[in-house]
């Protein structure tokens, strides 16, 4: 059967790329491929642009309840796609199936919340320090955003950036991962079904150094939100020039386990953040930090949970954790193994890949790890987990501090001085109480401090992102009245 192609989305018409080059787009279970797509150039990105301008007047002058009607819809069309849409995100990405329902559940979920803020997009009134003069704060689009998506979550981090973005008047030119760029396709195409406007949302597949180096260079674009390795979001906030920019560039998420936990909890906790999407989630639990004195029941209890897990295409009822994304990913994971290895660290479970085809790696945890160590340093992105010792919560909470990022956290105690403490002092955006280091709803602040990006998005902070707040004063009094003066 031939592969089929794939084309861009520019001013409401499925166009191929001036390139006239395309490239594929993998099932990691199986190594076979799914699709072509344009590999797009600079030129395309303009054509994006330059739709996406001309189509601004009209989209930001339609009253907010009415762009949010669109979105509404664009939730019933995905709850009625959902099965659909996730067997695919399973197909493309590789996560097992529930979980890549929960990506499409997501995507609803942030629909329903978009279109929500279509009637309120509040700005705030406040008392004037003159007389007869009325101050207030009204939300303005921005113009045309760029956002660039990463394939962990093919269908839900797209709808976190281009449903606030679209709700707020913006119009949009989107650029999703080379590996997961079906999912995209079919979410812009629910969306076009659902009435969005030619031009006010625009879709360009390709390389992210000559198709997202584009977006993020381009003078018309008002605003760059990212989701993505660290070194890209380096690299954006020093190209970007003056765009106002939003960067989620990941984590080295740490649980603690405190001697008065629940244990089966923590245990249940840990193998669920640390291997489900196959570590594959910014927020996934990484390191694990854990008093010494129960880290022999500890260990024992993640050694039998994760080997207890079996590998397969997320496709099969009978499979708990999917493969990574590509072989570079497998090959960075194993790398990774090695180095804790060399480093002195001590192999618990795993490390090695299973013999036949997809990009497949065993559940891994490593035991005796210092917190130095570039195995607890460093975001691998796959099923690795390393167990840290420490004799008390303020030493916990220093080596959950330890590192450059500060995306999720957790702790699991049953002493309310230890949760609050985590609360206060540990520096992360996120930090759950007894639930794992995954599992943000949409309707809350989602993103890190430090080294991932000091941004926020979802919730009401995807409304701060993608919109100004308008300072406006009104004098009524007919006469000249002088600020800081009068
Ligand atoms: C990500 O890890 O890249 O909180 C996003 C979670 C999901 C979103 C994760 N709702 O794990």
């Amino acid at each position: 059967m031939p592969i089929p192609l794939h084309k861009n989305y520019i001013n409401g018409k499925w166009t191929p790329s001036s390139s006239g080059k395309t490239f594929e787009s993998l099932n990691p279970a199986t190594e076979q491929p799914i699709g072509k797509f344009q590999l797009s150039t600079a030129e395309d990105i303009n054509d994006a642009v330059e739709a996406a301008e001309k189509a601004f007047n009209s989209w930001s002058s339609t009253p907010a309840p009415k762009r949010a009607r669109i979105i509404l819809k664009a939730a019933e069309l995905l709850r009625r796609e959902k099965q659909r849409l996730g067997k695919l995100v399973t197909t493309e990405m590789g996560k097992v199936l529930p979980e890549a329902l929960g990506d499409v559940q997501e995507a609803i979920d942030m629909a329903e919340y978009a279109a929500g803020e279509g009637r309120r997009l509040f700005g705030r009134t406040t008392p004037s320090e003159l007389q007869d003069k009325f101050c207030m704060s009204v939300r303005m689009p921005l113009g045309v955003v760029g956002l660039i998506t990463p394939w962990n979550f093919p269908i839900a981090i797209p709808s976190w950036k281009i449903l606030p973005a679209l709700v707020c008047g913006n119009t949009v030119v989107f650029k999703p991962a080379s590996d997961t760029p079906l999912c995209a396709i079919e979410f812009v195409k629910i969306l076009e079904k659902a009435g969005v406007p030619k031009g006010v949302l625009n879709l360009i597949t390709g390389s992210g150094s000559e198709v997202g180096g584009a977006i993020v260079k381009h003078k018309s674009v008002r605003a760059i939100s990212f989701t993505g390795h660290r070194d890209t979001g380096e690299w954006i906030m020093k190209n970007a020039g003056l765009k106002k920019v939003g960067l989620e560039l990941g984590g080295k998420n740490g649980i603690i386990v405190m001697p008065d936990a629940d244990m089966q909890l923590a245990v249940d906790g840990i193998i669920w953040g640390g291997f489900g999407t196959a570590g594959q989630r910014c927020t996934a639990a990484s390191r694990v930090i854990v008093n010494e004195k129960i880290n022999p029941v500890l260990e024992r209890k993640l050694k039998a949970g994760a080997e207890s897990l079996r590998l397969g295409s997320g496709l099969l009822k009978t499979t708990d954790v999917g493969p990574l994304i590509n072989k570079n990913a497998a090959e960075k994971t194993h790398k990774y193994t090695e180095i804790g290895i060399e480093e002195g660290a001590k192999l618990l479970t795993g490390g090695d890949k299973p013999k036949g085809k997809g990009f497949f790696y065993k559940p891994t945890i490593f035991t005796d790890v210092a917190s130095d160590m570039r195995i607890a340093q460093e975001e691998i992105f796959g099923p690795v987990v390393s167990l840290i010792q420490v004799s008390s919560i303020d030493e916990a909470i220093d080596v959950v501090n330890s590192i450059e990022y500060g995306l999720s956290s957790a702790i699991y105690t049953n002493d309310i001085r230890n949760a609050f403490l985590a609360i206060q002092k540990i520096e992360t955006g996120i930090t759950y109480i007894n639930a794992s280091t995954i599992g943000a709803e949409v309707h809350l602040p989602f993103g890190g401090v430090k080294a991932t990006g000091g941004h926020k998005e979802a919730g009401w902070a995807a409304i701060e992102e993608f919109s100004d707040e308008k300072a406006v004063y009104i004098d009524y009094s007919g006469r000249l009245q002088k600020a800081q003066i009068d």
